[in-house]
């Protein structure tokens, strides 16, 4: 695998996903990402000056520009992670969700598709040319005719993004280019499009899709797209899904940041209905890491459960880094109020519904700052990942514990203020979302 096209690479795991591509694996990333609130650039300083990395503003949903995308890069990868990815948002805006999540996963398999077709049958029939990722049972042999047509209804849609392709000519050489057995559609999914579990089982792979929430109901549906252009048209693809992450610039919205940062300004650590709600956390290097394996080294049709085995729950969670802060960042020690507190950020931040708890009582630990809301609206109970396929038969295995991970989380966030001070003061302060 030499040159990825990434979607959503300013995103909290795509940056992850383009900084081990490019440090680790050494490999050329094409960086698509229309940068949203969600977005972060800066997030990718460690490699924007590596000649192996470009970035691309765009929307995945304008057909046209990702065509030319593909047709100028060649990729033999896609990793397509951009999306929509707050579930609270999505209870206050579901649009979006639709439309970034389904029409630009069509969008995207549309225009792999039409670049696939135009790749090199392989010499032996479909087999992949360097190791790794066996055929599948249908997969591969569909593979073998190039993907010339359809193997089910012999149709060739999307014929005008192969001719846009072909009207743009090819940059790299012929050799340059991939075998089309070679290329490999790898989307990214979440655990959530299983639904939610009771106190028992985990999820498998087989686990019948049960979305209860607009975004994962808007994941399961570019699921499905995806699997349908696999058994359709044959597109080499993989799925994978994951559970939550948590690590390194991990965008101030999502529960783990928000706590570590609204307990560094003192802030009350807001906690859904009781905290019993069970998350099964990852840390994003591993997911990262996960993820190559199975663009590498997965078979085409096939979808992975990527998960760490770390069920906790959100109380737990919270007090866990309680904890780890009270070790690292005693309060009445150097602890400094960041901008969103002095209030000498850019913009104004609308906080209303959270206080700060120091001029109401008395902060001896984080843990004092707990304080209970109400229940987000069909909050899912419990999610649990069986890993077992993606490491008995790919070799990947998570690296880090939730208790490792948690500790450098913080850390990290300790030592870089400069990624999240700007973020927190100007996009996102800590306000409740998604109350329907
Ligand atoms: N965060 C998790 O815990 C988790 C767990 C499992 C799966 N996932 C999946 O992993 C992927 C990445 O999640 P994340 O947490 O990094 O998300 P994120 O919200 O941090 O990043 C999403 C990125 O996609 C970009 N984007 C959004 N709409 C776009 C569009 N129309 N065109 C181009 N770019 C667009 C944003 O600018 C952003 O950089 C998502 O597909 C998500 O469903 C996330």
């Amino acid at each position: 695998m030499k040159r990825v096209l990434v979607t959503g690479g300013a995103g909290f795991i795509g940056s992850a996903v383009c900084r081990y591509l490019v440090t680790e694996k050494k490999v050329h990333v094409l960086n698509v990402d229309k940068l949203t609130y969600a977005g972060v650039l800066s997030s990718l300083k460690e490699i924007e000056s590596n000649p192996l990395y470009r970035f691309e503003k765009a929307d995945i949903c304008d057909r046209e520009k990702m065509a030319a995308l593909f047709a100028d890069f060649q990729p033999d990868a896609v990793m397509h992670l951009a999306a929509e990815s707050h579930v609270d948002r999505s209870i206050d805006g579901p649009a979006a969700f639709i439309e970034t999540n389904i029409v630009g996963t069509y969008t995207m398999l549309d225009c792999a598709l039409a670049y696939w077709r135009t790749l090199q049958k392989s010499e032996d029939g479909g087999q992949r040319s360097e190791g790794g990722g066996q055929k599948s049972e249908d997969g591969g042999q569909r593979a073998e005719d190039g993907g010339q047509k359809s193997a089910v209804s012999g149709q060739r849609p999307a014929m005008d993004n192969a001719q846009l392709i072909s009207d743009l000519g090819s940059p790299a050489s012929g050799d340059q280019r991939p075998l089309a057995a070679d290329f490999r559609f790898h989307h990214i999914s979440t655990d959530e499009v299983y639904g939610s579990l009771g106190d028992e089982g985990l999820f498998e792979e087989t686990t019948p899709y049960d979305p209860r929430s607009p975004y994962s109901a808007s994941k399961a549906s570019s699921d499905h797209l995806v699997m349908a252009w696999h058994h359709t048209y044959g597109l080499p693809v993989v799925i994978t899904n994951c559970s939550n992450n948590y690590g390194p610039y991990h965008f101030p919205e999502k529960l783990i940041p928000l706590v570590i940062l609204n307990a560094l300004d003192e802030m009350e650590l807001p906690i859904y209905g009781k905290g019993d709600n069970i998350r099964d956390w990852l840390y994003v290097e591993d997911h990262a890491r996960a993820l190559v394996t199975v663009v590498e080294t997965g078979k085409p049709g096939e979808t992975y459960n990527v998960g760490g085995r770390n069920e906790r729950t959100n109380l737990g969670v919270v007090q866990t880094i309680c904890d780890v802060l009270d070790e690292l960042r005693p309060l009445g020690g150097s602890c400094g109020k960041s901008e969103v507190e002095s209030g000498t950020g850019e913009t104004s931040h609308p906080t209303s519904n959270l206080q700060h708890s120091t001029s109401t009582k008395e902060i001896k630990s984080y843990r004092d700052l707990i304080t209970f809301v109400t229940d987000r609206p069909g909050h899912d109970m419990r999610y649990a990942i069986d890993a077992t396929k993606l490491e008995a038969e790919l070799g990947w295995k998570a690296q880090e514990n939730f208790e490792s991970g948690i500790r450098r989380t913080v850390q990290w966030y300790l030592d870089n203020d400069w990624w999240w001070k700007p973020l927190r003061a100007a996009r996102y302060a800590g306000e409740r979302l998604g109350r329907a």
